[in-house]
């Protein structure tokens, strides 16, 4: 018999949990009979404490048996799907989804919200009008047979994750690797991909800071992936300054249809293209150019039928905050590096995240940044735009962007954005 003070204690004290008390404890919340406020001490038990390898698996496998765990093995065609570890103006789901499809593979995606400063794929495709992302078991495999992707709210999968991820943004204890993983991979492995590629980021816009960190990470996922008869690869990829120039879900959902067209801000299409070509070689899929798919418009047909598939309207105008305040430069020079975190607190303040489980986000809430590191200023000219519908949300936000951010004389030196590969 175990109790929830006693495995809170052990784990408090810096002991090893039992794998019997991980599944009691996981399917004690679950059901409900082990409180939050219980869950809440043992999360930053294990925030402060870490946990073993062999406790991170199992704390993985039991959140996966919280739910279904799905299998496409007989849908005909491989399946492949890529989750990243949380990034600011991290749009890249929407173009990379339909570039692998439209290069062959079938794409289950799970995805979620908000977590803390990093934004939510559901969140940005939920800004177009009509989609919805709460598909049925059989709408999934329904979309995955007809369409060939389906992007979607967890539910039923690792339910576990769904608690405990909504606990974690409310208790500061989102920046665990042991918690990061698990989260990740319960979901990932119970979505039934037959392979997957892990975004893993690294720097001031990641939830773990440190490089040494974010390898670690990546390690880790990918040994659980794996292990569990999933082929897993990882990129590290720098997170130091927003990806593209907007952070805020409609307006990443616009630039993403601007990289879908043949367009949009390079590091953007490098890392869709980039993820893609890891994504196809796990599916075994090889000889394909993913790029000539953004240029040739099949990635965009793609994406249309996906987001029809699930009642969207791309023909509506998205939505954009009702108010709009610029940020301009005091003089002239070359744009500095542009700090991910005061972005995204930025656009969080704005109305872009939640501040409490469960509330609603502004879909037109955000920054556009139009002057990016190395881009020449002149003085005068405007920097950001910022976003909202509520304009007492501007003052905060403005503090928030003040000071991640500089015009100097010289073009800031920055490092590549894919760093490496485990795996
Ligand atoms: N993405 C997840 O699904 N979980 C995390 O904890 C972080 C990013």
């Amino acid at each position: 018999m175990f109790d929830a003070p006693s495995i809170i204690r052990t784990k408090r004290d810096g002991g090893v949990l039992a794998d019997a008390a991980i599944d009691w404890v996981i399917d004690g919340y679950t059901r409900g009979a082990v409180a939050d406020e219980q869950m809440s001490a043992l999360l930053m038990a294990i925030f402060l404490r870490g946990m073993t390898s062999a406790e991170i698996t199992r704390w993985t496998a039991a959140m996966i048996d919280s739910g279904e765990r799905f299998d496409f093995g007989d849908l005909g065609r491989p399946t492949v799907d890529k989750h990243s570890t949380g990034g600011v103006g991290d749009k890249i789901t929407i173009p990379l989804v339909p570039v692998v499809l439209a290069c062959g593979a079938a794409v289950p995606q799970a995805a979620g919200r908000g977590l803390g400063h990093t934004g939510g794929t559901l969140d940005k495709l939920e800004s177009i009008a009509g989609f919805t992302a709460e598909l049925s078991k059989a709408q999934i495999r329904g979309q995955l047979a007809g369409v060939g992707a389906a992007i979607f709210a967890a539910g039923e999968l690792a339910p576990a994750d769904r608690k405990i991820y909504a606990l974690r943004d409310i208790t500061a204890t989102t920046e665990s690797l042991p918690l990061i993983a698990s989260s990740v991979m319960s979901k990932k492995l119970a979505e039934g991909a037959s392979s997957l590629v892990l975004d893993v980021k690294v720097g001031k816009g990641a939830f773990l800071k440190t490089e040494a960190e974010s390898r670690e990470l990546a390690a880790t996922m990918v040994e659980l992936g794996n292990a569990s008869g999933v082929p897993t690869r990882a990129l590290l990829t720098d997170m130091n300054r927003p990806l593209g120039r907007t952070v805020g879900n409609a307006l990443e959902v616009a630039e993403s249809l601007e990289v879908l067209a043949g367009g949009g801000p390079d590091d953007v299409v490098e890392l869709t293209v980039a993820l893609a070509v890891e994504m196809l070689a796990t599916a075994g899929i090889e000889d394909v150019d993913p790029a000539r798919t953004l240029n040739d418009g099949t990635a965009m047909d793609r994406f249309r039928e996906l987001v029809a598939a699930q009642g969207g309207d791309l023909t509506a105008p998205l939505p954009i905050g009702a108010h709009a305040e610029t940020v301009t430069a005091g003089a002239g020079g070359v744009m500095g590096d542009i700090d991910a975190m005061s972005v995204a607190m930025a656009a969080w303040r704005l109305g872009a995240g939640r501040a409490a489980p469960g509330q609603p986000v502004q879909f037109g809430a955000g920054v556009r940044i139009h002057r990016r590191p190395g881009d020449p200023v002149a003085a005068g000219e405007t920097l950001f735009t910022l976003y909202t519908d509520t304009p007492e949300r501007v003052a905060p936000a403005l503090a928030e962007l003040d000071g991640g951010w500089s015009v100097g004389t010289q073009p800031p030196r920055i490092g590549p954005l894919i760093i490496d590969r485990i795996g």
